[in-house]
């Protein structure tokens, strides 16, 4: 626990009310301090693993105006290097036109403008006319800035402070939580991203709570009312659902529809999500759902078509060669359905597939962010999908994402007027959104959250 956290007297926990002031969202200056505060101190998931399979493959990463190239240098060992020449300055790899960030294979890295080159470790192998600086050009002088990289998850996370801690300890209770779930064997369904009109906090919130669902997204309704909760655990925290008394299992993200008649309603939630948010599911688990009318008699406890559906969905994928882990209920029920990565990653997990969602500020812009959506799920060997990061106009995101793109710009204007007192999160479901903010102000030194009585 931090220091601004104490005080600002909210509780360790967050349980009690609290508001928080628009000027985490809003303000310029606040937006400009992130980048040193901020961005250049923690953690960033930066890409997979699995998208520098080979020796040389790499991509980049940008955050704010600084970016990273990211190499695989030797079947277990990869790298990280601003991308920068040491020359002059130039920028080493351009993103191409329109792409999210650079991917390639090389074996050194050629600088465009008087070609200065590097070797995958960084170190710089040719200087035309090196003579001409008399010795001074040390390998310290001409080598890749350095940054710190590491692997969890099957995800590459990068951080610029030189001082960092280890990714290890920065992740705290979520590897403990998260690994039996095996996340590294996921691979990409689609993966898409867009420039919002609005902060990149208002983004990442809209996902990180389960209180908008009535309202955002009404269809749901009809599959039963999900009362979600949400937990702190340091910087991060989770969310998920609750669950009627001897149906703790039913807290997961693969859960059944709590209508009347569980076989059907479980259908149709499958059936709707498949087709409206392509998220949270696959093929094999709405298939499973489709024949639970058929396999089981009407009147089955709604645990024993809980447990039918996900053991038929199960044995359906083992024959194709996909297996799922097998993941303890209690564990399963304390996970919950999704993870809040401190500050801008949030993991929607199963154990066959999960949704993840990150945003970062676009250039210093408060009221702009690059946002991005991806779905991942278990694959027979060999048979994932060719994938690229899509840039995406709103109304060609599933339908279901489009209804909660529908508040973003509208909550940005929203808290800019001069009559807004502060945002304040329900303490209960909403938690997740307090403690970013109260994490947040651990590093930015402002706008924690303030008690509300
Ligand atoms: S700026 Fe890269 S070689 Fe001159
Ligand atoms: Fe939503």
């Amino acid at each position: 626990m931090n220091e601004m956290s104490k005080v600002a007297g909210a509780g360790e926990e967050l349980i009690e009310p609290v508001t928080v002031p628009a000027e985490a969202y809003i303000s310029q200056d606040y937006a400009r301090a992130e980048r040193e505060r901020l961005w250049h101190k923690v953690w960033l998931q930066a890409g997979r693993v699995e998208e520098i399979p080979e020796v040389g493959n790499f991509i980049t990463y940008d955050i704010m105006e600084t970016s990273v190239i990211i190499v695989r240098t030797a079947p277990d060992a990869i790298r990280a290097y601003h991308n920068v020449c040491p020359h002059r300055g130039r920028r080493l790899i351009d993103t191409p036109a329109g792409a999210r960030n650079a991917r390639g294979k090389k074996t050194s890295f050629i600088c465009g403008f008087h070609g200065w080159t590097f070797d995958r470790e960084g170190q710089c192998t040719f200087v035309n006319h090196q003579d001409d600086w008399q010795g001074a050009l040390t390998p310290e002088r001409t080598s890749l800035g350095k940054v710190s990289v590491d692997t969890w998850g099957g995800w590459i996370w990068i951080n610029l402070d030189p001082d960092c801690g280890p990714l290890a300890d920065y992740l705290g209770p979520v590897p403990e939580m998260l690994d039996p779930f095996e996340l590294q064997n996921m691979r990409y369904r689609w993966r898409k991203w867009i420039v919002f009109e609005c902060n990149w906090k208002v983004a990442l919130e809209a996902f990180s709570e389960t209180y908008h669902v009535q309202t955002t997204h009404p269809e749901f309704n009809a599959f039963g009312e999900f009362r979600g909760w949400a937990r702190r655990h340091g910087l991060h925290t989770n969310i998920g659902y609750e669950a009627p008394k001897n149906m703790d299992e039913n807290q997961a993200k693969l859960r059944i529809g709590s209508g009347e008649d569980p076989r059907l309603s479980t259908a149709e939630m499958q059936v709707y999500t498949w087709e409206n948010a392509n998220t949270n599911t696959t093929m094999t688990l709405v298939n499973a759902a489709k024949r639970l009318k058929d396999e089981l008699p009407e009147g089955t406890p709604a645990m024993e078509v809980l447990q039918h559906w996900l053991k038929s969905a199960r044995a359906d994928d083992e024959q194709r060669g996909v297996f799922w882990p097998v993941v303890d209920p209690a564990h399963t029920a304390k996970s919950g359905t999704a993870w809040q990565i401190f500050p801008n990653f949030q993991i929607g997990h199963a154990v066959n597939n999960m949704l993840c969602y990150s945003a970062r500020p676009y250039g210093g812009d408060p009221d702009k962010c690059i946002f991005e959506a991806a779905v991942y799920e278990l694959f027979p060997k060999g048979e994932a999908p060719e994938t690229d990061w899509e840039y995406t106009d709103p109304q060609n995101w599933p339908p279901v994402l489009q209804q909660d793109f529908a508040n973003m710009a509208a909550v940005q204007q929203g808290m800019k007027n001069v009559g807004f007192r502060g945002t304040q999160p329900n303490p209960y479901m909403e938690r997740a959104i307090a403690s970013l903010h109260q994490n947040l102000a651990g590093y930015m030194g402002t706008g924690a959250p303030q008690p509300l009585k």
